[in-house]
Parts: C-alpha cells; structure tokens; sequence
C-alpha cells in the first residue's frame, strides 16, 4: 500500500467514525496494518487532531528504523514528519554507546521495544529543539507524539533537497563554494558545542542537507550532551569525517582534523538555557 493509500485509508476511517462513533478500533485498523500498526495510526490521527498535521503525503526516505514522510501543515505548509517503525536487535546495540554514561538517558536501553522507541522519538525531538534555539541550522522541531516527530520540511513541493553527499555527486556544488560550506559546517558544530553543549555523533556527508545553498544538519537522535563520557571522541569523528570529505572528496586544501578539533573545543561561546 502506497502513503497516498495510507492517508485515503485513515481519512475514510476518520470519517466513518464521525458517523459511528462507536466504530470499534480493530475496523479502524485492518486497513492499514500494513505498513503502519495501530499504534502508530492512532499517533498520526493524534497529531492531526491536534491542528500539527493535516496530511501524510508521499514518503520521502524508508530507512531500517525510521521512514521520513511529506506532509501538509494546517496553513498548507511542507512539513516533515519522522516516524520511528520498528527497533532491530542492531539498533538496540547501536544506541547503548549513546546512552551509556547519560543519566538522561541511560534507563531507555532496557525498556521493551514499544517504549524504546517512544523515548528515542522524545530524544530527537529534545536535542533538535536544543539545538535550534541555540542557532544551529536544522530543521526547525514542530511537535511530537508518541513515535512520530514533525518538522520543518528541507526542500520544497515535497522534493527534498539533496544530501551533501548526492550534491556533490551530481556536480551541484560548485569547488567555491565548498570552502564557505565547510566553514559554516564547522561553525554550526561548534555553536552545536558551545551554545547547545551537544555533540551530534554521527555526523558525516549523509547527514546534511543543501538548501539554498545552506547546509542543514539532520538525523540527531543520538547527539549527546558536552559531558558524555564518549563526548569528545564523538566530537572528534564528527570532525573527522567532515574534514575527509571536503579534503579527500572534495579536494580542499583545509586545516587537519586535529587543528580544527583544537579550535572548536578551545574557543569558548556561551551556552543558551
Ligand atoms: N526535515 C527534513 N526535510 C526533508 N527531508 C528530510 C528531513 N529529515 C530527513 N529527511 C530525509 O529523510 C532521510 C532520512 O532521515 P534521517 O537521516 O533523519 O533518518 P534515519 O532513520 O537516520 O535514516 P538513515 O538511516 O537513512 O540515515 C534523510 O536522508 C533525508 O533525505
Ligand atoms: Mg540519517
């Protein structure tokens, strides 16, 4: 079943619940257990009733976890809403380095599957807000409700833009370009360091967007707070693989992992409450 079959499913539903009201929850669902549980379904109905969504359009991303959709807001807007599916036994393993050592955190890596995935959603959502009312550029965080999370949308039409990775793939950024591109990458790091006091910890070309000729960071979900026991390698590979891209990708003849990694931890900015 297609999103669009998804969305015409929920909203005939919808409307024959109007009708009958007493409308038993098992016919709501039949339909599309397919693709979404029930669970799920009901999140989405939540977040439409209240006014954060208005439709699911076309799915954007279908990742092993997570699926990213296009959607419409209540004034017709993009928006784009991340919906956590499933938690695999690799990603179970995958979050406990993030987790462990945050007293945030440290407690979701037991919970049962459902719950899990609820508090993960509650993370991204808490370190994107974080980092947006700091001045990092990310899409800006809209609401959340159990295992779905909405946000700006990147892109326009419901055509996302292209990851760093694919616009340099196909030729879009110009070798002018890349050196300012790369510095505000950094700057957005370090206001992410100072001013947010977290580290992303898993950033690379494939976590960042291009959009008008801006990079915007995404897919925080595991970023951790400045004091992690893990915060300053995590820092340190971020760089890393920003560095190695513009230098070995991109041919950018630009300071060494080290050297900028010296800069970020040793020019202190204020952090924002
Ligand atoms: N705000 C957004 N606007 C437009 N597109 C987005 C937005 N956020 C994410 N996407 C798209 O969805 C994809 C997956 O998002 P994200 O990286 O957050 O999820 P993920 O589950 O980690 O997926 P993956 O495993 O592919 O990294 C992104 O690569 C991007 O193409
Ligand atoms: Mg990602």
């Amino acid at each position: 079943m297609s999103p669009n079959d998804v969305e015409k499913h929920i909203e005939i539903e919808l409307r024959k619940r109007e009708r009958e009201p007493r409308l038993k929850d098992k016919d709501l669902f039949e339909v599309v257990e397919e693709v979404f549980d029930r669970r799920t379904v009901l999140a989405v109905i939540e977040l439409k009733r209240r006014g954060c969504i208005k439709q699911l359009k076309g799915v954007i991303s279908a990742g092993k976890e997570a699926r990213v959709y296009w959607a419409k807001g209540p004034e017709n807007n993009d928006l784009a809403v991340k919906i956590y599916l499933t938690v695999t036994a690799e990603f179970r393993k995958s979050i406990w380095k993030y987790i462990k050592g945050d007293p945030r955190y440290e407690w979701i890596g037991n919970l049962p599957r459902h719950k899990l995935i609820m508090a993960w959603t509650r993370k991204e959502f808490s370190n994107l807000k974080r980092m947006y009312n700091a001045g990092v550029r990310v899409p800006k965080p809209i609401c959340f409700y159990q295992n779905v999370l909405v946000m700006e949308f990147i892109g326009e039409n419901g055509v996302r833009a292209p990851l760093l990775k694919e616009a340099v793939e196909q030729g879009e950024l110009e070798k002018s370009d890349a050196e300012k591109l790369f510095w505000d990458i950094i700057e957005n790091i370090k206001t992410m360091y100072w001013r947010a006091g977290l580290v992303h910890a898993d950033l690379s070309e494939y976590n960042i967007m291009l959009w008008n000729g801006k990079p915007y960071i995404i897919d925080v979900s595991q970023a951790v707070r400045v004091d992690h026991p893990h915060a300053q390698s995590f820092l340190y590979r971020d760089i890393y693989n920003i560095v190695r891209f513009f230098s070995e990708d991109l041919g950018l003849d630009i300071p060494s992992a080290d050297e900028i990694y010296e800069d970020i931890t040793s020019s202190e900015v204020n952090e924002v409450e």
